[in-house]
């Protein structure tokens, strides 16, 4: 589903300072992956991020999604299928709206406009599921809560539009551990139970270890593979929306 073939991004090009970020990336990565990347600073991850969020074309190569060639598609358009979520709490929230209020939003991006009504419960039902009691506190401001709750809430929102991709960086870096245990274990969640592609940046090397079928490392600009399973296929493809609000404890059966 995403395609990277011969990218390089090349910063301030020309320049005397002109820095080569990404170098010869060829990735291809499969619907349902959960894709880990790690590597130290600097090493052009988020640079990866944001060829893949469209804020960044390639200086050479080609982006492809979904078969699409991703050249001059702006953020905006890209949102339609790819959902992000980045380090700073407040960045992927409305932090002076309530939880229900940053949830309508959320569901009214992208274009599926005629879905508008089913997407409240569905964020509701999402929320319930974390065990952080936010679909108690629904009328709270967003920018009341705990940053891991900001963050849980971020991704809710991220999913609430159906994107094929969930993009996260280093998502969990300012949350306290338990925190970040709580905000891993959705991400899980919505890569095995909504079979969201996901894509995600750490320095978090245990988490590292312990998710992603997938483990990539980036060291100067270059990308290299370091650990492959296939992903989890689910047998419920269809949106599990109705059914997690009928049985609570629905747990999908995994082939
Ligand atoms: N807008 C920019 N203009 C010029 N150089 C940039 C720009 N953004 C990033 N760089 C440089 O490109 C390189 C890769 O940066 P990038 O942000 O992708 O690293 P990173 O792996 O995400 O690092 P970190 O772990 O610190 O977040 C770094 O040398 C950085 O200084
Ligand atoms: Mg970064």
């Amino acid at each position: 589903m995403i395609e990277l073939s011969h990218v390089s991004v090349v910063y301030r090009k020309g320049e005397e300072n002109e820095k080569c970020a990404l170098k010869n990336a060829t990735l291809r990565v499969a619907e349902g992956d959960f894709v880990i990347i790690v590597g130290p600073n600097g090493a052009g991850k988020s640079t990866l991020m944001k060829v893949l969020l469209c804020e960044l074309a390639p200086t050479i190569g080609t982006y492809t999604l979904n078969g699409r060639a991703m050249r001059g598609f702006s953020v905006t358009q890209v949102a339609r299928w790819v959902g992000r979520v980045f380090q700073d709490p407040n960045s992927g929230i409305f932090p002076d709206l309530s939880i229900l209020e940053n949830l309508s939003i959320a569901s009214k991006k992208g274009i599926r406009g005629l879905r508008f009504r089913s997407c409240p419960q569905k964020a509701v039902t999402l929320l319930s599921r974390l065990g952080l009691g936010l679909e108690n506190t629904l009328n709270v401001r967003a920018g009341d809560l705990s940053g891991g709750q900001k963050q849980a809430l971020a991704m809710v929102m991220a999913i609430i539009s159906d994107p094929k991709v969930l993009l996260l960086d280093e998502h969990t870096a300012s949350l306290d551990p338990k925190s970040s245990v709580k905000v891993m274990e959705l991400t899980r969640q919505i890569n095995e139970q909504f079979g969201i592609t996901v894509v995600m940046i750490t320095h978090n090397m245990p988490f590292a270890e312990q998710y992603g079928n997938r483990k990539w490392r980036i060291e100067e600009g270059e990308v290299f593979e370091y650990e492959y399973r296939p992903p989890l296929r689910r047998t419920h493809l269809e949106t599990p929306v109705v059914l997690l609000r009928d049985q609570p404890h629905y747990e999908p059966k995994l082939v």
